[in-house]
């Protein structure tokens, strides 16, 4: 049984009980973080405490744990998991356990602070090969995707909807204009010129965007961050999808029809050998 960390104490997974007053369970107040591992080395854990950190703040959750704490949970997880290969670092922050059920925020509770280890399954090759398959759905999700909530149904009904389709994700369209997939940030190429969504209320700051945007700038490649009309996807060369644990990957195929040449682009081609440098692959 893998360890898990529990309100400062590490112990196996399956000895972790969460009370059913636990705002997590019953409001869906709380954060996650999911941070991968290869060989061994957490994959920009600063930007995961930070993003973690602001969200806290943002949903004024009074946790106590630094940055230096929340990097020594993740590495211990890490190290004492007993997975060999590459891994999955997990944390969630909820408000904690009320003595009653009521919506405003409870007084002097502490936070239920959670962490667990998961061996990741990288991004099949083939997807790497030949693109994968997305369909485009509107977005019914709340107006603050840039909190890191662990209230996901809307992500669980896309990434449903992806799935009963038969295709790896689902882009969503909110008033017009393209915001995430179920659980990735989206790009997309036209004429060289790669293109995301602005980093507003309506998609999260996803750390594999920030190291694209990086990465971009660092090789000279143009990429803007600007609002994308849903009808660019139709026209796009390249459309990828990024996440931590599906990398970068080409979207090769939208409600049916080819992206482009309908291969991954070269575009991609470059980014994606820089990225996959940075995680030492
Ligand atoms: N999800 N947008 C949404 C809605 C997400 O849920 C995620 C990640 C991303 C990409 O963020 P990052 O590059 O920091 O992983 C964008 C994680 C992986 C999950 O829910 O499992």
């Amino acid at each position: 049984m893998t360890i898990s960390y529990w309100n400062g104490r590490y112990l196996p997974l399956d000895e972790v009980h969460v009370s059913p007053l636990d705002r997590g369970f019953l409001f869906a107040d709380g954060l996650y973080e999911v941070t991968a591992a290869y060989n061994g080395r957490l994959f920009e854990p600063e930007a995961h405490i930070a993003r973690l950190q602001r969200g806290l703040s943002e949903l004024r959750i009074d946790c106590t744990l630094s940055a230096g704490d929340w990097l020594a949970i993740m590495e211990r997880l890490a190290t004492e998991s007993g997975i060999t290969g590459d891994l999955t670092v997990y944390l969630q922050v909820t408000r904690g356990a009320a003595a009653n059920r009521g919506h405003a925020f409870p007084a002097g509770v502490t936070p239920s602070v959670f962490g667990m280890a998961s061996p990741l399954k990288r991004p099949p090759a083939a997807w790497r090969d030949q693109g994968v398959a997305a369909i485009t759905i509107p977005d019914i999700r709340w107006g603050r995707c840039d909190l890191k909530t662990v209230a996901l149904l809307g992500s669980v009904l896309a990434q449903q909807a992806a799935t009963d389709a038969g295709v790896v994700d689902a882009l969503q369209l909110r008033d017009g204009l393209v915001t995430e997939g179920a659980a990735t940030n989206v790009f997309v190429v036209k004429d060289g010129a790669i293109a995301t969504p602005l980093n507003d209320n309506r998609i999260l700051q996803g750390i594999t965007r920030t190291v694209i945007l990086r990465l971009a700038a660092e090789a000279g490649l143009q990429l803007v961050e600007r609002d994308i009309p849903a009808a660019e996807l139709d026209s796009a060369d390249e459309i990828w999808i990024a996440s931590t644990t599906k990398e970068i990957t080409p979207v090769t195929s939208l409600n049916g029809k080819p992206v482009g040449s309908g291969a991954p682009g070269m575009v991609w081609r470059r980014l994606f050998a820089l990225f996959a440098e940075r995680l030492g692959r």
